[in-house]
């Protein structure tokens, strides 16, 4: 068995330097583009393919604005590029390091106060190994009711960990409904979002124990635990995996290109390691893919609601990502998507928008939810994109957790009380 001085030892080895050095932003800017239809659109793909330093927030279709952050460098030939195609912009934001660091010291200062294993999930955004020490700490305090396991390791040696919840009445083999977070490293409310859906489902028994009546719970809140660890340790903006690839500048495969079901497309991944949507050499070449395929296929027979947290928009995606064609079972997903929606509209007047999401978004080739509906059969498979809080959209202040997941666990939970009607045991 490795230790976590192994771990650590095999983290010095490998990447000496960068260990240290915070990215801090400085003078980075923040844009944001007016796109009118289709020409800027098809601009921004182009930009994206040929200056992966831009970074372009991808556009869904039809929006009407997007935001793109510039390296210091860069800004001069981004706004003459900008100007010489006749594109509207402003500047939101000319220097990201104090709010960066303002942001950081924010969230240091809060755990302070915060006593281990215990965590509050208002409270704090969490490291890797904290949520792991806090699942850790979970069977001894509901012996009967949790069950962890590690399905694998991430590319730097990270155990992953997944949490399966159940009412404790021993039942065997119920259909499952299968939550991850923290696929892509810097959607920071993923995983508080997937904790607070464990401390809902435990802490708040009495109010949700119908959920679990016919049905258990299995989560697991950071697939991509090494991006996420490094937006904590060295670059809050950073995406992807972080296993080098062929082209030694650019470092990590996007897991959410990176599955086994129509993979490879042109529209909708990347074959380039310097794009954000790098798809990888092969399908399944990321340990944190293979650990996430692995859960998936580990509930195969029982998965009735697979959802994957992400950030942000506002979107219940369903599949398909990689075509513009609708699964045979479209409108049956369309009708839980459409239970989230109404709950949340209900609630707090937020507004969701939802359907596939080749039609919804943009196309995608390689995401989990088309896995996880055209392999492994889940009834129902979607991604949901929280909303977008902080500056950048990903980067909530901690101030803002208490309302983005007390909202969300209101759709979470109108949509698996669906799922449950609709799909019973
Ligand atoms: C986008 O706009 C077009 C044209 O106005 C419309 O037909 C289409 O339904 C819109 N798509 C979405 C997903 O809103
Ligand atoms: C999904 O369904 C197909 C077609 O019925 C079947 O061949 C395949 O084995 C199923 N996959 C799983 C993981 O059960
Ligand atoms: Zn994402």
């Amino acid at each position: 068995m490795a230790s976590p001085l192994l771990g650590l030892l095999t983290l010095l080895l490998l990447q000496p330097m960068e260990l240290f050095a915070w990215q801090d932003y400085k003078d980075y800017k923040l844009y944001e583009l007016k796109l009118e239809g289709a020409v800027e659109q098809n601009l921004v793909r182009k930009w994206s393919q040929e200056k992966p330093s831009w970074d372009f927030h991808e556009p869904s279709r039809n929006a009407s604005s997007l935001k793109v952050m510039i390296p210091p460098e860069e800004a001069d030939g981004f706004i003459e590029t900008l100007r010489s195609y006749h594109l509207e912009y402003k500047v939101l934001i000319e220097d990201l390091a104090p709010l960066v660091r303002a942001q950081r010291a924010e969230n240091l200062k809060k755990k302070l106060l915060i006593q281990w294993p215990h965590i509050d999930v208002l409270a704090a955004f969490y490291t890797h190994a904290e949520i792991n020490d806090y699942l850790d700490s979970l069977p001894a305090r509901f012996p009967k009711r949790v069950q962890l396991k590690q399905f694998g390791w991430s590319y730097e040696r990270r155990p992953l960990k997944v949490v399966t919840i159940t009412n404790g009445d021993g039942r065997r083999n119920k259909p499952v409904i299968l939550i991850d977070g923290t696929v892509h490293a810097r959607e920071w409310i993923s995983p508080s979002m997937a904790l607070y859906v464990i401390q809902q489902l435990l802490d708040n028994y009495v109010d949700n124990q119908e959920l679990m009546l016919d049905y258990d719970w299995v989560i697991m809140p950071v697939v991509n635990a090494d991006g996420y660890e490094y937006t904590h340790t060295v670059d809050r903006y950073w995406r992807k995996s972080r296993r080098p690839t062929s082209n030694p500048d650019c470092i990590g495969t996007d897991i959410n290109r990176n599955f086994g079901y129509e993979w490879g497309h042109d529209e909708g991944s990347s074959s380039d390691p310097c794009e954000a949507i790098y798809r990888g050499e092969r399908p399944f070449d990321q340990p944190e893919s293979q650990v996430l395929r692995d859960v998936m296929l580990h509930y195969g027979g029982r998965l009735n609601f697979y959802l994957s947290l992400h950030s942000y928009g506002n979107y219940f995606l369903l599949p398909w990502g990689y075509t513009s064609v609708f699964p045979d079972t479209y409108q049956d997903m369309m009708s839980v998507a459409d239970a989230g929606a109404k709950a949340i509209i209900y609630s707090t007047n937020g507004i969701y928008s939802y359907g596939s999401t080749y039609y919804v978004l943009y196309p995608t080739s390689g995401d989990t939810t088309d896995f996880a509906l055209g392999v492994v059969n889940a009834t129902v498979s979607m991604t949901m994109e929280l909303p977008a809080a902080g500056f950048q959209g990903f980067d909530p202040w901690v101030s803002h957790i208490e309302r983005l997941v007390t909202e969300s666990w209101v759709g979470v939970r109108a949509m698996a009380a669906e799922v449950i009607r609709r799909y019973p045991a």
